[in-house]
């Protein structure tokens, strides 16, 4: 069985292991998954060209650790509780015989569809149960799964399908979410029509009883060819080092990169990392709130639980519908134990008022989880005083898609907790502050850029189609050292608070987007000269997007012409992406070498213009006088 820390002294000295002797520490993690052949050397690296090969020679697959695995001791066990958007529908529970079964059929269905071994398949899917079914199935065969959050739109959708060059779409017809009926299959045939030539086929999984445009001989039904399929299939045969997921996220640039991760260690390291934070046991009821778009969904909603042999839940709709107190009726329902969200959600709930959870007893709460962004004092006490009623441990974990799993959190009933710090690194993982030149900041209390030294099984292996961006993005600038792009204080006692991002991405609502995808979205209307987009301080979402917009001076409507920029942002990306504030302004603070100055228009954006200081070395001063004046802010 995995390692799981139960106490300080036993934290301390795995995590001595893991860095005195980490190919030891990884491979007794390793040893305790089913191998058709094991690995030949634990760990060759090169950080300088994101090249890393763990359990290089060892042959698996994931889905066998997921599910054949538990057949002997906990077939008849649930593996997955769905709760639908809608409260009135019962939920839907799947062994893990059934969840195997399912998973089987589906593979045999893709393998129907002509689907092989590393071909990629693009999933635009609600929170349903075929989803994680999809996404197992395709792993189980050896094809890569790339999950688009499907609030993205056709364009951003299109982009990655692309860029993935997947042969299959995997969707259903619409998506319930609150009160809305969304589309979604109408988003994917807009998308496939902007030239995604490499899709053969869709699959739709039927989630209504609404019509919905159907193309034969390209469009498939789920139910049609999947409900057929005989439940067992052999799972592929993959090297440790195959790729099993490619899951697009938001860089400094325009466009979205598709992070790799490897079968081997991904398995390795989500199943350690989701038995240590969430201290799970045997008959506890896990549930992350995330959406499986997302890697939190990946990690830790489908493999880290289920290679646990945990019972992990799933929920389709929001925390407002019908009322704000959902997610607490459902912990009360299913008498969660571990409870895992976003700062965003609980920031939402608070402001809804405390009757919502005050009425409601969970007393089966032992964790609450909290990723995504940084965790805020007053939604961090919200969460330990109302929601866990003192009695639950609040883990702030910090991570990204780019470390496949949890990398920095308290334990609970072994660190402590402290508001706004994620605290301490998990073993295996070296976390250091370096200043701008790359020197590493020794000692504590203490603020510097946050760098991972050394590998650690799920690092990412690359971007997808271009390697060297990879390398660019997250080896070169520090050498010999991971770049996470955030910076972080060290406490007295060592303890590390990642304070936000240091490059152009902002987090919204935990989703990270990247402001150069904003901006060249605005400027595709015709009106549009230039724009600058940068992050502020946000009250529910943590952080909202603020635009400086430069137009051509033929502006007949100043509010039409801002509800055009906003529709096209929605259009190009999503509507989590649209700007909360738009300011139309003549012109951008710029340095002499003409950079815009995002450090001015972040304090103008948020409120700061006490802090501006010195602009007089600007290519031209007096537009931030001008800009702090405009008025016109929508
Ligand atoms: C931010 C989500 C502070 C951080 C798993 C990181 C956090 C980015 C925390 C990754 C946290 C995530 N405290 N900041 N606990 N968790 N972040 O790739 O800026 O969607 O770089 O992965 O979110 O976002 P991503």
């Amino acid at each position: 069985m995995t390692l799981q820390i139960k106490s300080l002294d036993e934290y301390k000295q795995a995590y001595k292991k893991s860095i005195e002797d980490p190919e030891t520490f990884w491979a007794d993690q390793a040893k305790t998954f089913e191998w058709f052949e094991p690995w030949s050397s634990v760990l060759n690296f090169k950080m300088e060209n994101s090249s890393f090969k763990w359990f290089e020679g060892g042959k698996l697959n994931i889905t066998v650790n997921c599910l054949d695995r538990h057949l002997s001791t906990r077939g008849d066990k649930t593996a997955l509780i769905w709760e639908a958007n809608d409260e009135s529908r019962e939920s839907v529970k799947l062994t893990y015989k059934e969840l195997l079964a399912k998973v089987c059929q589906c593979s045999n269905a893709l393998k129907e569809l002509g689907i092989k071994k590393g071909d990629r398949v693009v999933f635009y899917m609600p929170m349903v149960v075929e989803l994680a079914i999809g996404v197992l199935a395709c792993a189980r065969i050896g094809a890569i799964h790339s999950v688009v959050f499907a609030g993205f739109s056709a364009n951003a959708l299109a982009d990655r399908v692309k860029d993935a060059g997947a042969e299959l779409i995997i969707c259903s017809d619409f998506n319930f979410r609150g009160n809305k009926c969304i589309e979604v299959k109408s988003v994917v045939d807009q998308a496939i029509s902007q030239g995604c030539d490499s899709v053969r086929n869709v699959l739709m999984y039927k989630n209504s009883n609404k019509d919905v445009d159907f193309e034969n001989g390209r469009d498939v039904w789920w139910h049609d060819i999947v409900d057929k399929q005989l439940p067992s299939c052999d799972p592929e045969i993959m090297d440790a080092e195959d790729p099993l997921f490619i899951l697009y996220t938001s860089g400094s640039t325009g466009k979205p990169k598709g992070v790799v991760h490897s079968c081997a260690g991904y398995m390795v390291y989500t199943c350690y990392s989701f038995k240590n934070v969430f201290q799970y046991k045997e008959n506890d009821i896990y549930w992350c709130t995330a959406d499986i778009g997302w890697i939190t969904g990946h990690s830790y909603i489908i493999y880290g639980p289920l290679l646990a042999g945990a019972t992990t839940m799933m929920f389709e709709g929001v925390p407002t519908y019908p009322e704000p107190d959902r997610f607490w009726k459902i912990c009360k329902k299913h008498s969660v134990t571990q409870f895992y969200t976003a700062p965003t959600a609980i920031r939402a709930l608070m402001a809804q008022g405390d009757k919502w959870v005050d009425s409601i007893d969970m007393p089966s709460l032992q964790v609450l989880g909290s990723v995504g962004e940084p965790i805020n004092e007053e939604a961090w006490h919200w969460y330990n005083d109302k929601v866990g009623k003192k009695r639950a441990q609040v883990v702030d974990t910090w991570w990204q898609t780019e470390t496949g799993g949890i990398m920095i959190t308290s334990i609970p009933g072994v660190t402590d907790s402290k508001p706004t710090y994620a605290s301490y690194p998990l073993p295996g993982v070296q976390p250091v502050l370096v200043d701008p030149k790359g020197n590493t900041i020794e000692g504590n209390n203490v603020e510097g850029l946050l760098c991972i030294e050394y590998p650690w099984p799920s690092i990412l292996r690359t971007t997808y189609g271009d390697h060297d961006r990879c390398i660019k993005t997250y080896f070169s600038p520090f050498p010999g050292k991971y770049f996470t792009g955030d910076g972080a204080r060290r406490d007295e006692d060592g303890r590390i608070r990642v304070i936000g991002r240091v490059d152009d991405v902002i987090n919204v609502s935990g989703h990270r987007i990247g402001t150069a995808e904003v901006e060249n979205a605005i400027d595709e209307h015709e009106n549009v000269v230039e724009s600058a987009v940068v992050g502020f301080p946000h009250e529910i979402k943590g952080q909202g997007i603020y635009a400086f917009v430069i137009s051509d001076g033929n502006i007949a409507d100043k509010n039409q012409f801002i509800a055009e920029i906003n529709g096209i942002v929605k259009e190009k990306i999503g509507a989590i992406a649209r700007p909360d504030k738009i300011k139309l302004v003549e012109g951008l603070p710029k340095t002499r070498s003409g950079k815009i100055m995002r450090r001015i228009l972040r304090l103008i954006a948020a409120d700061r213009i006490s802090d501006l200081g010195d602009t007089s070395t600007l290519l031209n001063p007096e537009v931030v006088e001008k800009i702090i004046s405009e008025k016109t802010e929508v």
